[in-house]
């Protein structure tokens, strides 16, 4: 009985684990594997164009900068004139996560498969500067595939907006998912919606200082992990002073051990709250800073940390200096899998009559919809994911009945 207690408690929280790289988006390479939304903001209605990539490097809105990180901008050099609708160019990044294990042996899946991040794995995003300032709402969430939103779930990671000092994170999912009352005790941040179906999402925000606009800045920054896992979504930021050591002296080939992350920043956990193999498909990463819109264009919202009217006295006229600090630097974002998903090197070599009907781990591995290369058949293969993820709920029950009984 006791036993069971303290499972059920430690269940609630993130469960440690050691996780292999799979894939790092850094340096030279950035860039690659990211789809460039060439359109207008049609889903927060922000005064923005997001240019594609040819667009966006030419303008040089999207680059790598001598240091080696990415920098991705809001326009600070056009000069835009009252117009019935004005427009500034901005930047939208959906990841193409393309499978490090599957193009190896067949590379034409590189050009037409579109891979995501599911249950099992591990992100880290080291991010040196965020775009801020009034009207400036950047965002870094990730989308769930093969489904109508928020079938397959959304995961706001990094979002905030005009002069806020503290980012907000959130879930978003259909009705049925909400955060377990239980989380308050196990993040260090304070939940402000608890139900994950609603518009708003089920919000937690930061607590920790330093975790958006000029102070984030000002710290050098900070990395945020997130760990999608059976037992329920986890997310941790640390200012730059403060990022563990783990993480601050790993490359992108190093494993890392969640043990010494301490306690979340938000804590969604599956225990009573949300079921997150049943609400979270693979997710997609996305990336972009709009300008007022739905959120920081909102009047009573922007007067509340800006003065006069969002569009009109930021988007309106010159970029500089107003849009100088509206941009993304980011050294790296790198996702990992558990090792106890990982596949052993032998199994890498998909044959197209066993991934049909019996999916490879390197389905799970490659953070895909499991569908695995060849297959046509996505069904059994997101079976293969609950159940690897099944196993690893085993694994540490296990694990701790073995400690506590
Ligand atoms: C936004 O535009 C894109 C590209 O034209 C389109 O595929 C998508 O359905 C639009 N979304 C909404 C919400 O209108
Ligand atoms: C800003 O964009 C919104 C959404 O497209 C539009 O309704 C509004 O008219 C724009 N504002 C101006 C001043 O162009
Ligand atoms: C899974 O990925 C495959 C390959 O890209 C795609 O054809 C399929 O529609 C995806 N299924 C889901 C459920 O996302
Ligand atoms: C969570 O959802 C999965 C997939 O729908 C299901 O197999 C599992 O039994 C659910 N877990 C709980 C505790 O309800
Ligand atoms: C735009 O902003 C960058 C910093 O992000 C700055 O170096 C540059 O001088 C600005 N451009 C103009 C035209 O002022």
């Amino acid at each position: 009985m006791r036993s069971a207690l303290v499972l059920a408690a430690l269940l609630a929280g993130p469960a440690s684990a050691i996780y292999v790289p799979l894939h790092e988006y850094a340096g030279s390479t950035f860039f690659d594997g990211w789809d460039f939304w060439g359109n207008v903001d049609n889903t927060t209605w922000g005064n923005v164009t997001y240019l594609d990539r040819a667009g966006a490097t030419a303008q040089r809105l999207a680059y790598v900068n001598s240091a080696g990180n990415a920098i991705i901008k809001v326009d600070n050099t056009t000069n835009i004139a009252l117009a019935p609708l004005v427009n500034r160019p901005s930047v939208r990044h959906i990841l193409r996560a393309y499978s490090t294990i599957t193009h190896a042996v067949a590379p034409q899946v590189r050009l037409t498969s579109k891979e995501s991040y599911g249950v099992g794995t591990l992100w880290l995003i080291d991010v040196v500067h965020m775009p801020y300032g009034c009207s400036v709402w950047p965002s870094f969430w990730t989308l769930g595939t093969g489904k109508e939103w928020p079938g397959a779930g959304e995961i706001d990671i990094i979002e905030g907006i005009n002069l806020m000092s503290h980012n907000q994170m959130a879930l978003h999912a259909t009705a049925g998912c909400a955060q377990a009352a239980s989380a308050a005790q196990g993040q260090s941040g304070t939940t402000l919606e608890g139900d994950c179906s609603l518009d708003r999402g089920c919000i937690v925000a930061e607590n920790k200082p330093n975790s958006f606009g000029v102070g984030f800045a000002n710290a050098g920054g900070g990395v945020w992990a997130v760990q999608m896992d059976v037992s329920g979504v986890f997310i941790w930021f640390w200012s730059r002073p403060q990022v563990p050591d783990i993480i601050r002296t790993a490359t992108s080939k190093t494993n890392i051990d969640t043990t010494a992350f301490g306690l979340p920043s938000a804590a969604y956990p599956a225990a009573s709250g949300c079921n997150i193999t049943q609400y979270f498909g693979p997710q997609q990463f996305v990336l972009l800073t709009t300008l007022c819109g739905s959120w920081a264009g909102v009047p009573n919202i922007y007067s509340s940390t800006c003065p006069g009217q969002c569009v009109s006295d930021n988007v309106i006229g010159p970029g500089s200096p107003k849009y100088d600090t509206a941009y993304w630097e980011i050294p790296y974002i790198r996702t990992y899998i558990a090792d106890n998903l990982a596949p052993p090197a032998a199994s890498l070599v998909p044959s197209s009559s066993s991934t049909r009907n019996v999916p490879t781990p390197s389905a799970s591995a490659t953070g895909g919809n499991g569908t695995a290369p060849g297959s046509s058949d996505g069904k059994n293969a997101a079976k293969a994911i609950s159940a690897t993820g099944g196993a690893m709920l085993i694994g540490i029950l296990g694990t701790l009945v073995g400690t506590f009984v």
